[in-house]
């Protein structure tokens, strides 16, 4: 049998094809016990420093890595994360996984990421591989209500979290965004420019995020006693193609039947229409203001630097991972719906109208 590495005869039996190196292996090399080869990797306080640096230069020599798996049937732990988000295109959604992997990464902890894609058949498909796999908790952007989805699951034993929902109640936990107070923000900042003829853009069926801005755009409106006219156009998507169709209708309507502002339910379908406008020579914001949602870094660098509602995306997501913290330490963590509040960040995109404040 060829010589390993170091030509020892340990080294060589230990090389065989598929063989991972063991406790008992790394045991045998520093002529300890497994036992102590275990307390050495758990709780190196109770071995001798002589034993210790014997155990450690075994398994750097043998190239040991322990076996999470079997630790994981062992301790129940596995250590690991399910997030699935709703839409991986978007970077807001891959901003909060960034708070989230962060979060996991201080602790030694792995993430499994899926993609619902905003398909909810997926989604349910994901949240059973995340079961099969027994991760200890599951943070997930939801496309619809899963509530009871959510709850069967902890009855398994798995926290859960939902992120940029709103949930209620003492059974489920979520971190979500204030999104009414995030559409009265939008919309009263246009009526504070002189706007009157305003489109939202969003489904209100697609995500029940989407419905909330509308309403608190539609509440900003009410509570303005101006007359205003609050259209609603529906893009297919929540992406920046569908975003573009939605500016291919706007420019082939005559300028007088346009509205002077438009409100976006997110930035990806502002910066698609923000294409097509600029590229039919529309000037922003001078015939038309756009508001996006969401504050993602394209916002700020896109052509006319977009005037969005902020989320805080990161913080959300790192909230979102602090408690299935608390939920597996037992700690019940309170409030067990954290709600942040969103913030207007205004751009070129709509200052620059020469219209008094109403
Ligand atoms: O996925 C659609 C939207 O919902 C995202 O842009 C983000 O705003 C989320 O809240």
């Amino acid at each position: 049998m060829a010589a390993g590495r170091h030509g020892g005869r340990a080294d060589s039996a230990l090389r065989q094809v598929g063989r991972p190196v063991s406790i008992k292996d790394v045991a045998r090399e520093s002529g300890v016990s497994p036992g102590t080869v275990s307390n050495v990797l758990n709780h190196p306080e109770r071995v001798t420093e002589a034993k210790r640096l014997r155990v450690e230069e075994s398994v750097r020599r043998l190239g040991f890595v322990r076996n999470e798996s079997a630790r994981h049937l062992r301790t129940g732990n596995s250590h690991t994360l399910g997030l699935l988000l709703l839409d991986v295109w978007n970077p807001f959604f891959t901003e909060m996984a960034r708070g989230v992997e962060d979060w996991a990464f201080d602790r030694g902890w792995t993430i499994l990421i899926s993609n619902s894609a905003r398909q909810p058949t997926r989604e349910a498909i994901y949240l059973n591989l995340f079961a099969e796999r027994r991760v200890d908790g599951i943070i997930v952007a939801p496309h619809g209500d899963i509530t009871e989805r959510l709850i069967d699951l902890q009855n398994r034993g798995i926290a859960t979290v939902m992120a940029d929902q709103r949930g209620s109640g003492d059974t489920t936990m979520s971190v979500s965004l204030d999104d009414v107070h995030g559409g009265e923000l939008a919309a009263t900042h246009l009526l504070q420019l002189g706007h009157r003829r305003i489109s939202f853009i969003g489904d209100p069926n697609q995500v029940t995020q989407v419905r909330d801005r509308l309403f608190g755009a539609t509440k900003a409106v009410a509570a303005s006693n101006l007359p205003v006219q609050l259209g609603v156009l529906e893009p297919t998507d929540l992406t920046v193609a569908a975003g573009r169709d939605i500016g291919e209708m706007i420019v082939d309507l005559p300028p007088s039947e346009r509205s002077t502002a438009l409100f976006a339910s997110n930035d990806l379908v502002a910066i698609g229409i923000m294409q097509i406008l600029l590229r039919a020579g529309v000037r922003i914001p001078h015939e038309i203001a756009i508001v996006g949602y969401d504050d993602i870094e394209f916002a700020r660098q896109s052509t006319v630097p977009l005037t969005s509602i902020r989320q805080p995306a990161y913080e959300m997501g790192r909230s979102a991972a602090q408690l299935i913290t608390a939920a597996l330490t037992g700690e019940p963590p309170t409030p067990r719906h954290v709600v942040f509040e969103p913030e207007l960040v205004i751009r070129e995109s709509t200052i620059g109208r020469d219209t008094d404040p109403v």
